[in-house]
Order: structure tokens, then C-alpha cells, then sequence
């Protein structure tokens, strides 16, 4: 038995019975363990440090969205200064005119004109009659803001309130009438008759403005009153452009 455990020491040169004198069957372990160890050393290392550069999910993320905000906020700016360019240039015949009646008859002459390109359609052309009547609406919805939130109210203040309340009534029926060309069948041969109507009343409604209120009050007002009416007129058709 003793010369038995001196051969299982006589592989260590110094005769320690450190971890080299151990048996083989206590070394296979151990070198399994070494080798086992590398891996998992390898496999855990690379982890830390990819925790610690790599973006969390949350950050990436994170990312994404702020990147989706800057190219939403990007496309908001251009849509905002292609709008603004838009309503200078439908605002531009008006505030060339120079002074605001020269500029409301302008835009009179140009509603009519939408009312020649209705009455020329056929009931078959539905689609061209929806967009002309968009066209018409946004005409007269612009005129009558300008109107109604500078004009009349300059026209009550130089004493003229009948006159501003009688033509803020007619504006209501106007209203009325594309009201009710929006809900009619485009092809129904009620619309042209409608539309008739509706210039026939519009017409007046301009010959009115035209030819008696507006040129009283203009001649009223004096050159520095004309002028902030016509600054205040630029500053409403703007908006609604
Ligand atoms: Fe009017
Ligand atoms: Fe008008």
C-alpha cells in the first residue's frame, strides 16, 4: 500500500502533494472544467460588453422615434411654407390690387367667372360640377370673411350699420344655396336651375356693393382709413386663401 500511494506522487518533481499530485481520476474534472471555463468565460465577456455599448432595445427604440419625429417635424416645416406659399399666391390678385374695393370687385369678377364654367356643364359631368363647386365655395367663403370681418364692420362704424346688417343677411342665403348644391345629385336636372338662381341673387348682391355701399363708404373713409381697410382686408383673405 505504501509503495503504491509513493508511485501516485512520484509524478510532481518537488514531491508536493499540491493539485499536480492529484489522481487522474480527480484531473479529467479539473480539465474539463478548464476547458469548460474559457467557453464560458468567452461567452459571458463578450455579453458585459455588449450590454454596455450596445443601444437597449428601449434606447433603439428611443431612437427610432426621435428619428420619426425629426422627419415628421421635417415634413410638417415643408408642408407649412408650401401652404404658405399656396395662399400668397391666391391672396396675390387681391393685395396687388392696392385698395380693397379695387380688390373685392376683382374677386367678384372671378366667383362669376366659376358661375360661367358650372352653367357650361352638361348633367353627364358630375365629377367636373363637384370640383367646380368646391372651387365656388372656397371663393365666396373667402370673400364673404373679408367682407364680413373687415368691410362691414368699417361700414357700421362710418354710420352705414343698415347697410352692413342688409348685406351680412344675404350672405346667409348664399350659404344657403351651396348648402344645398352640396346635397343635390350632381346629374339632377334641378342643379342648373339652382345654380341660376343662386347668381341671380348674387349678382344683385354685387351690384348693391358695387355700385352703391361700397363707392359711398370708399369716398367716406379718406386715403388713411382706405389704406388700413385695405391692410386689415390683405390680413383676413390670407387666412382663409
Ligand atoms: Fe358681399
Ligand atoms: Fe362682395
Amino acid at each position: 500500500m505504501a509503495s503504491k500511494a509513493q508511485d501516485s506522487t512520484s509524478d510532481s518533481p518537488t514531491g508536493d502533494t499540491g493539485p499536480r499530485s492529484r489522481t487522474r481520476a480527480t484531473r479529467k474534472p479539473a480539465a474539463a472544467a478548464k476547458q469548460a471555463e474559457p467557453r464560458s468565460a468567452a461567452s459571458s465577456a463578450p455579453r458585459k460588453r455588449s450590454t454596455a455599448k450596445r443601444p437597449t432595445r428601449k434606447a433603439q427604440g428611443g431612437l427610432g422615434t426621435v428619428s420619426m419625429i425629426g422627419v415628421a417635424a421635417a415634413g410638417l416645416a415643408a408642408g407649412l411654407v408650401a401652404n404658405l406659399g399656396r395662399k400668397a399666391a391666391v391672396q396675390a390678385p387681391s393685395a396687388l390690387a392696392g385698395d380693397w374695393f379695387e380688390a373685392l370687385k376683382g374677386e367678384h369678377k372671378a366667383t362669376l367667372a366659376i358661375f360661367d364654367a358650372i352653367q357650361a356643364t352638361a348633367d353627364s359631368q358630375t365629377m367636373r360640377r363637384s370640383v367646380l363647386l368646391v372651387q365656388l365655395k372656397h371663393a365666396l367663403a373667402k370673400h364673404a370673411f373679408t367682407e364680413e370681418n373687415v368691410v362691414y364692420p368699417a361700414l357700421r362704424d362710418a354710420g352705414q350699420a343698415g347697410d352692413a346688417d342688409k348685406l351680412n343677411h344675404e350672405h346667409g342665403y348664399v350659404k344657403q344655396h351651396l348648402y344645398d348644391l352640396d346635397g343635390m345629385a350632381k346629374d339632377s336636372p334641378d342643379f342648373l336651375p339652382l345654380v341660376a338662381k343662386f347668381r341671380s341673387e348674387l349678382e344683385s348682391h354685387v351690384r348693391e356693393e358695387e355700385e352703391e355701399i361700397f363707392p359711398a363708404l370708399h369716398a367716406s373713409l379718406g386715403e388713411e382709413k382706405n389704406l388700413a381697410v385695405t391692410r386689415a382686408a390683405n390680413r383676413e383673405g390670407f387666412k382663409i386663401a
